[in-house]
């Protein structure tokens, strides 16, 4: 009865002093090194260790250590970019390297110690840089783009056109913004702002009037030009010979 009294005491003070699950969203950029760490706990308490990985709907791998046994048992943890290293002061933290897009989801570590459990769970979601460019298509038309970011960025111009927006979403989750604007009167210089997690970036362009002629377009004007200079030559070559034939 005693120690039934002493058990549940030590029940009573655990749920005090176990931790709720505490969750933290954590961003990382993709292509990059990601360390997600165990609840701090010295690893002399630690019985067990478990880390949940879920990714979509259904756990993708689970990981136990027993401490006593130095015993570890994996399910489905076949992703080689994902590994723990065996710290001889630490409960093993999860590292993924590169951190893929299809890494994001939810990943849990749990503590079993004499104490109580502890836990910490990270929603990991993947960011990508979008890259940005800026050009003029047509007259007085300018074109923002913001391509291949995760998530999508915001485009913003200074001073505000008449713009169409465009959206493409890519198969590995990144998504291209682009703007299309076109202005009025005597707006000369516009700019264009990209806002995103990973970075802001502006850039400035000057709007001519007239005719932009792509590159294609300008080298058909240097093949005629070149074409017609040919043919002068010739003309002029067959005047020279018929002069010098006629002089004989
Ligand atoms: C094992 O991993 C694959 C992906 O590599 C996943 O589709 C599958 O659901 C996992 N199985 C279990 C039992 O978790
Ligand atoms: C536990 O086992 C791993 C291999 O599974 C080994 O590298 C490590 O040194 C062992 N740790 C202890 C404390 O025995
Ligand atoms: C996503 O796909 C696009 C188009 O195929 C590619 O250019 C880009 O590098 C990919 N990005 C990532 C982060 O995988
Ligand atoms: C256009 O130019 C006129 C005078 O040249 C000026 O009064 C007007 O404010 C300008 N408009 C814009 C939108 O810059
Ligand atoms: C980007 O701009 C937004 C809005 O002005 C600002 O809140 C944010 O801190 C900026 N981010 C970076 C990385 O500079
Ligand atoms: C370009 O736009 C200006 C003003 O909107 C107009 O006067 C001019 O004729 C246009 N040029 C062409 C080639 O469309």
């Amino acid at each position: 009865m005693h120690t039934l009294g002493r058990t549940s005491t030590l029940r009573l003070l655990i749920s005090i002093i176990i931790m709720g699950p505490a969750n933290t969203s954590l961003p990382v950029l993709v292509d990059t090194k990601a360390v997600l760490s165990c609840p701090p706990i010295v690893l002399t308490n630690a019985l067990l260790t478990i880390w949940e990985i879920t990714l979509g709907d259904k756990p993708f791998c689970i990981r136990t250590h027993r401490r006593d046994t130095n015993e570890t048992i994996e399910t489905n943890c076949t992703d080689k970019r994902m590994t723990w290293p065996d710290r001889p002061d630490q409960i093993p933290a999860l590292q993924i390297d590169p951190v893929a897009i299809t890494h994001e989801g939810y990943y849990r570590c749990a503590v079993v110690t004499p104490d109580g459990n502890f836990q910490h769970g990270y929603h990991l979601r993947v960011l990508a840089a979008p890259e940005m460019t800026l050009f003029q298509s047509e007259n007085r038309t300018a074109v923002c783009k913001a391509a291949e970011g995760r998530p999508a960025a915001r485009i913003s111009w200074t001073p505000a056109g008449d713009c169409v927006p465009e959206h493409k979403y890519w198969g590995n989750g990144t998504v291209t913004v682009q703007s299309t604007c076109h202005w009025d009167g005597n707006v000369s210089i516009v700019s264009c702002s990209v806002f995103h997690e990973t970075g802001n970036w502006s850039l400035s362009i000057e709007l001519t009037q007239g005719e932009i002629f792509p590159v294609s377009q300008l080298l058909i004007i240097l093949y005629l030009k070149a074409s017609i200079f040919l043919v002068i030559l010739v003309i002029v070559g067959i005047i020279y010979f018929q002069r010098i034939n006629g002089c004989r």
